[in-house]
């Protein structure tokens, strides 16, 4: 695999400024550095300070495919600012040869944050060890609507879940370079995201579009990227609400505001204005135009230097001290890093059915196995738009599954287009699987998914394989929820893989023969068709957003889906038992803490989630049933006992009053549920009150 050459970064400006020896903290700022950055800013020139305010392509290879994936902002030589060196990503480093983990979705599903900073310090690694100290590949926004192209690059649809995850991988990233969160806010349709105003209350916003952004920021996140979309009647990247007074006013943020690529700000005052810093990815308004308007009053000065300031302290914040030199671009792409997106994929697969015990295929019981379906042989890594990785090498599910099933079981693959002919292999194999799904061609960023299903010639492919061979294992790829009624009951097994990263097809091998035990849960519904689902509409210039969507709007609703939020099998079986809480009466200041016992009653071992919900009786505004408070996964042993710990701090029961603009909790009685998923009738209840 061709290497790229090293570019120097900086190094520059650590010995003129004698920086403290490690400089990779996650605290947002600190006074020194708030000093130091105030000093050199005001030593520049107001020419220098403009430059810095914009993007240009591209200080790494121009052999890396797709557009935006390398990108500089000017520093300031003089003194020795770096810059910013800009990378994409979500499932890795946008450069060749680096490591595909599984998409972000997947990684939400493993429900993970312990792993998922595991994740950001490879991601971090490798982008250093490649010349970046920008990584642009954290993004939080809410899955509103499983029809979103990007939804793959997401954690899931409910913002705590959200914020722990990207507060993990922000965490990991950063003990090597800046991250940078994405896409503030409400950016959750593709198609039309260039000129769609999304349209919410401002409880909406509160409750369900930002907690997680907020999260990140109190994480110490390095930057914000504004959304292409406008929020109530205002472009985000223009928006002073959302960036001024909330992001940087409200919830205190120190960082630098990046503006989507193009289209992301389309005036050059009202962006300046209301907190915009930089622009992406190259000067439009952040030239000629930003100067001129300085010269006639019409931005203050001021802007520009705060924005400056916020610019400088972030790099110096990251400064790499010892240059890159510690770095191995060995390790890029290399073993250690395989290895994890192995366990990751392993801990991301989702069991969503498992019937007879189709699931594990047993060696030494199980001969022959039919392989079927064009996926079985192909790299689904997911979307080729800002996600793209190259790694050095990808296994397909055909490649881990032969290697997995050894001389001992032989391995009969079909793509499927040949009905017939997959059908007898099927009737005379001990087991068929079939690997389907969908593909970057269904979802991906600029676009939407038509639908929810697979393509009809897939679903009778199923049908037929279910039909030749009860021992029908159907194993989905995809970014995102899969409807599946037509076939749903006929699959014997049916296990959710996601886009599985580069070392997808060896961890699918090792969950179908129970190598490993699967335990990842679903981060967002399943529904049974999208008629259940409220309307997507990608086309139209307004778009409301109510405040209700996925598990929650299910709830309130009364409807099944055919998976519900946080549901995920195992090949043992997990009983709860034993909730506790730790008062029945508690103040508005405090944090209840809930414990279960969970017991692993089945013959093997297993990771379990366990979550938490929290709903209300008696609220003065409308509430949710339930809204996911907290969840905690535990290791067990057959036989072994223990008991998860659950926290909710009572701040986080509040409600936002669009009124005064604070949040309330109310003094009344909350209904805590724990169990393995959102379902009702899985969970242990119990109550307490705020007095
Ligand atoms: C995407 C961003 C991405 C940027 C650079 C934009 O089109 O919306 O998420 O970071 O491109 O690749």
């Amino acid at each position: 695999m061709k290497r790229r050459k090293f570019i120097a970064v900086s190094g520059l400006l650590a010995s003129a400024l004698a920086l403290p020896k490690r400089l990779f903290s996650s605290a947002p700022g600190d006074a020194g550095l708030d000093a130091k950055a105030r000093d050199l800013a005001a030593e520049m020139t107001f020419e220098e300070k403009i430059a810095m305010m914009a993007g240009k392509l591209s200080f790494l290879a121009p052999s890396i495919p797709g557009p935006y994936q390398a990108v500089e902002t000017p520093g300031c030589p003089r003194l020795g600012i770096p810059g910013i060196r800009f990378v994409d990503g979500s499932r890795g480093i946008r450069f060749e040869g680096s490591t595909c983990f599984p998409a972000a979705m997947a990684r939400g599903a493993s429900w993970d944050p312990a792993l998922e900073q595991r994740v950001g310090e490879a991601i971090g690694y490798e982008g250093r060890a490649q010349g970046a100290n920008f990584f642009a590949g954290v993004c939080v926004n809410v899955l509103r609507h499983p029809r979103w192209g990007r939804s793959q690059e997401t954690f899931g649809e409910d913002p705590h879940h959200l914020g722990r995850m990207g507060v993990a991988v922000v965490t990991g990233v950063q003990h090597h370079m800046m991250a940078c969160a994405k896409h503030l806010a409400g950016n959750s349709i593709d198609r039309s995201r260039h000129y769609v105003d999304v349209r919410m209350n401002e409880r909406t916003l509160r409750e369900i579009y930002l907690p997680h952004f907020q999260d990140c920021v109190n994480a110490g996140v390095a930057s914000i990227m504004s959304a292409y979309n406008s929020l109530n009647g205002e472009q985000c990247g223009h928006s002073k609400h959302l960036l001024k007074e909330i992001l940087k006013g409200e919830w205190g943020f120190l960082g630098l505001v990046i503006s989507d690529f193009g289209l992301g700000i389309k005036k050059t005052v009202p962006a300046a204005n209301a907190g915009c810093d930089v622009e992406m990815d190259r000067r439009r308004h952040y030239g000629f135009k930003l100067k001129l308007a300085v010269k006639n009053g019409r931005v203050p000065m001021e802007n520009i230097d705060d924005a400056v300031r916020r610019n400088v302290r972030e790099q110096l914040r990251f400064l790499p001290l010892e240059s890159r030199k510690d770095y191995d671009l060995a390790k890029v792409g290399g073993k250690e890093h395989a290895a994890l997106a192995r366990e990751v994929e392993q801990k991301s697969l989702v069991l969503l059915k498992n019937e007879n015990q189709a699931l594990p295929l047993e060696r030494g019981k199980i001969k022959t196995i039919a392989l079927i379906g064009e996926l079985a042989d192909t790299l689904n890594l997911g979307d080729t738009g800002s996600t793209w990785v190259t790694p050095p090498y990808a296994i397909t599910p055909l490649q881990g599954i032969t290697r997995a099933a050894g001389s001992e079981i032989k391995i009969i693959h079909q793509t499927g287009q040949d009905l017939e002919s997959a059908r007898q292999a099927a009737a005379q194999a001990d087991a068929v699987v079939v690997v389907t799904g969908i593909t970057r061609k269904d979802e991906g960023e600029g676009f939407d998914r038509k639908g929810l299903g697979l393509a009809p010639r897939e679903e009778e492919l199923i049908l037929a394989m279910a039909e030749a061979n009860a021992r029908c294992v159907v194993v989905l790829e995809g970014g995102g929820a899969i409807t599946m009624e037509r076939w749903r009951d006929r699959a014997a097994a049916i296990i959710m893989a996601w886009y599985p990263g580069m070392e997808g097809g060896n961890a699918i091998a090792d969950a179908l023969f129970g190598d490993i035990n699967p335990s990842g849960k679903l981060p967002i519904v399943f529904p049974k068709s999208e008629d259940q689902l409220y309307p997507f509409d990608n086309v139209s210039k307004l778009v409301e957003y109510g405040y209700y969507h996925g598990y929650r709007y299910f709830d309130r609703q009364g409807l099944e889906p055919a998976f519900p939020f946080g549901f995920g099998l195992s090949y043992t079986q997990y009983k709860y038992g034993n909730l506790k809480l730790s008062a029945k009466k508690i103040s508005k200041a405090g944090t209840i803490l809930a414990s279960v016992d969970i017991t692993n009653i089945g013959g093997r071992p297993g990771e379990e989630i366990a979550q938490l919900y929290v709903g209300c009786q008696g609220s003065r505004v409308d509430r949710p049933v339930k809204d996911l408070k907290a969840f905690a996964k535990v290791y067990l042993k057959p036989g072994e006992t223990k008991t998860a710990q659950l926290e909710v701090p009572v701040e986080k029961l509040g409600y936002y009053d669009d009124g005064s603009g604070k949040w309330m909790v109310e003094e009344m009685e909350y209904l805590v549920y724990v169990g393995p998923s959102s379902k009702k009738e899985s969970l242990l209840t119990d109550s307490f009150k705020v007095v």
